[in-house]
């Protein structure tokens, strides 16, 4: 698969390096490490915005350990909807697997990459999510699969790194991160640079809120709206497919 760097802010490559495979026993914890344990309080809110909506089949895409669809799980859907968990790395699968407990049966896993999933018939997904991974991929791709395996109307609902305002906070925080991330990492995963390499590259690439709403709009989404998070931190885009 060619690499459209612009396209792929984190500039990672699954199938070049296997860094979620690595650090999937770890990766909880660096999740806490890495943000202070804020990404709790993010995903809830995503949680609460995907319980709002209309849907039957709900995929979340790069599900990882499992943390978005746990938290929809916890807000007592109905036991007829149905969650597809996907995700590249079979580590990280096997972790959310083994958090499912209860919930076993309104959740398929599924080995997906999101660049293209020809297992996800078109047009059959009611809502997909994708949280923290869309920076560590090809965007456009992604987000064209998410069109295509979307039914019309549908809604798609992104938790992503984004842009602080004001741009000198911005700065500030970037630079924080360029400072940090790298000790927190060493320690964190006993020198393995890709976890925090990838992360410190993504954050710094990935689009603002402005300007990935604006590419959504692009490939063909409507009723494109954000919501920043910790000042801007990440933000959630919510999207639909017109239709
Ligand atoms: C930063 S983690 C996010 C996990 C989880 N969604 C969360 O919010 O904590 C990124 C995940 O994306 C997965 N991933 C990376 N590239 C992928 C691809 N092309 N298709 C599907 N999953 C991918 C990784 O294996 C990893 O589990």
């Amino acid at each position: 698969m060619s690499i459209q760097h612009s396209d792929n802010a984190a500039e990672f490559v699954a199938h070049s390096d296997d860094v979620f495979g690595r650090i999937a026993s770890r990766y909880d914890r660096l999740c806490d490490l890495f943000s202070f344990g804020i990404h709790r309080m993010w995903k809830r809110r995503v949680a609460d915005i995907i319980a709002q909506e209309e849907w039957q089949t709900l995929l979340d895409g790069a599900t990882g350990t499992g943390d978005i669809m746990l938290r929809v799980l916890k807000k007592q859907i109905p036991a007829s909807r149905r969650i597809i968990a996907s995700d590249i790395s079979p580590q990280m699968l096997a972790i959310a697997q083994g958090k499912l407990g209860q919930h076993g049966a309104q959740v398929q896993l599924c080995q997906l990459d999101m660049h293209s999933m020809p297992d996800i018939a078109s047009g059959s997904v009611d809502a997909y999510s994708i949280s923290l991974g869309l920076k560590i991929c090809q965007r456009h791709l992604a987000l064209q699969e998410a069109l295509r395996v979307l039914r019309p109307g549908g809604r798609l609902i992104i938790l992503e790194a984004s842009n602080i305002r004001p741009a000198w906070l911005h700065r500030a925080y970037l630079m924080y991160m360029a400072i940090c991330t790298p000790a927190i990492g060493w320690l964190a995963t006993g020198g393995d640079a890709s976890a925090y390499k990838y992360l410190l590259h993504g954050v710094r690439e990935f689009p603002g809120a402005e300007q990935l709403a604006a590419e959504m709009l692009d490939m063909g989404f409507c009723d494109i709206r954000y919501e920043r998070l910790s000042l801007g931190i990440v933000a959630v885009h919510i999207a639909r497919k017109p239709g």
